[in-house]
């Protein structure tokens, strides 16, 4: 089987959750790492055993199959572009851009080379939890889906946001809870609601105002098509990192995700479906994903197949927090585009 040769940009707090999953996929060698930061690079390289350079476009001239983008959300645009037209695959961490021109033109370069894939990293659709869901309303096992309610409820104090300059500024970071801890789980609302009709909502500053420009907290309410709803409550100001919650109301029952198990409460009784194998890592509130994710994306490299979030899947997500962020606030019914189906 097909040796994939790999490169990783970006040698902060996500890297070693990617190069502990290269490591362990038998199909794939490690052969450089990448941080502007020199010193981070040569630690992971003396870790994980490889090359280490400074410079991006080191990488480009290398002979790899697939780059790993795990830098801040404001290089994202850039960094992919140019590994793109490199012309190798390209594992892109979310926010997959800032914005949705950016999101569209790498949509334009991705589309425009069949061989070559672009994925983002949404990994909690791969928690056992997400897959069940998302069968129960494929199969209409329970009726149609009439609403979806969530919460994000994590924290991030300003220790968080001293630490690394890009994080807390519209123009780096891109917002705050919504775009880098809620998108996973905005992502998760729209994958499970389908396509959306309107978005609405407020977000503010209001604890974190002295420390970050963007928000600390939000609400926002989704209007699928289909005449259901999506409520999404998000906020960095709770004690402590919850597990995320979501519950799903179906024509004959509802589903609960609490602590990382899926419950089923039909005719007042409640019964357990699944759980996620959350471990016990500090970081399990992230969902463990990452591992599959990475998996999937390089059989679909070695197989030629789809198993993983293209650009036009992940770019939802933008298109909705572009739109919210310019216009909620305003009592305003925001109109949403099915990026599936944008030209380029
Ligand atoms: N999927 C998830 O659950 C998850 C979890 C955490 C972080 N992330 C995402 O991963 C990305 C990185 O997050 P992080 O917390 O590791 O950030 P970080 O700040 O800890 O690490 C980013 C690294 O990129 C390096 N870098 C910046 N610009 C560079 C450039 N031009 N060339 C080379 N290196 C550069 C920095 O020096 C830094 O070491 C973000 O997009 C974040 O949202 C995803």
């Amino acid at each position: 089987m097909k040796n994939i040769k790999v490169g990783v940009i970006g040698c902060g707090i996500i890297s070693n959750i990617h190069l502990d999953a290269i490591k362990k996929n038998k199909n794939a060698k490690l052969i450089v790492v990448c941080d502007k930061i020199i010193e981070r690079a040569k630690i992971a390289a003396n870790k994980y055993q490889c090359e280490y350079t400074d410079q991006v476009s080191d990488l480009l001239s290398l002979d790899l199959d697939v780059i790993h983008i795990l830098t801040p959300h404001y290089t994202h645009y850039e960094i992919a572009k140019v590994v793109l037209e490199s012309g190798k695959n390209c594992l892109l961490e979310k926010p997959m851009t800032i914005n949705t021109q950016d999101a569209l033109d790498l949509i334009k370069i991705s589309d425009g080379n069949k061989n070559q894939k672009l994925g983002i990293v949404f990994q909690n659709r791969l928690n056992t939890t997400s897959q069940e869901i998302k069968n129960i309303i494929d199969n209409k096992t329970y009726g149609a889906l009439k609403g979806i309610k969530a919460s994000v409820t994590w924290l991030r104090d300003k220790d968080y946001y001293s630490h690394d300059d890009w994080r807390g500024k519209w123009a780096t970071e891109g917002g705050g809870v919504l775009i880098n801890q809620a998108i996973h789980t905005l992502d998760l609302i729209q994958w499970f609601g389908g396509e959306i009709d309107t978005i609405s909502g407020s977000y503010g500053t209001y604890v974190l105002n002295d420390y970050i420009e963007v928000e600390d907290t939000a609400t926002m309410i989704i209007n699928f098509k289909n005449n259901s709803r999506g409520l999404l409550f998000a906020t960095n100001n709770h004690a402590t990192n919850s597990p995320i919650e979501i519950e799903l109301v179906f024509e004959q029952g509802v589903l609960t995700l609490s602590d990382s198990k899926l419950y089923m409460k039909l005719n007042n009784q409640l019964k357990l479906l699944c759980e996620d194998n959350s471990g016990t890592g500090s970081k399990a509130y992230w969902g463990l994903g990452h591992e599959m994710l990475i998996n999937n994306f390089y059989d679909s490299i070695i197989n030629n197949e789809n198993k993983y979030i293209n650009a036009r899947e992940a770019a939802q997500t933008i298109e909705i927090l572009e739109k919210f962020y310019k216009y909620a606030n305003q009592n305003l019914k925001i109109k949403i585009e099915n990026t599936k189906e944008w030209s380029v």
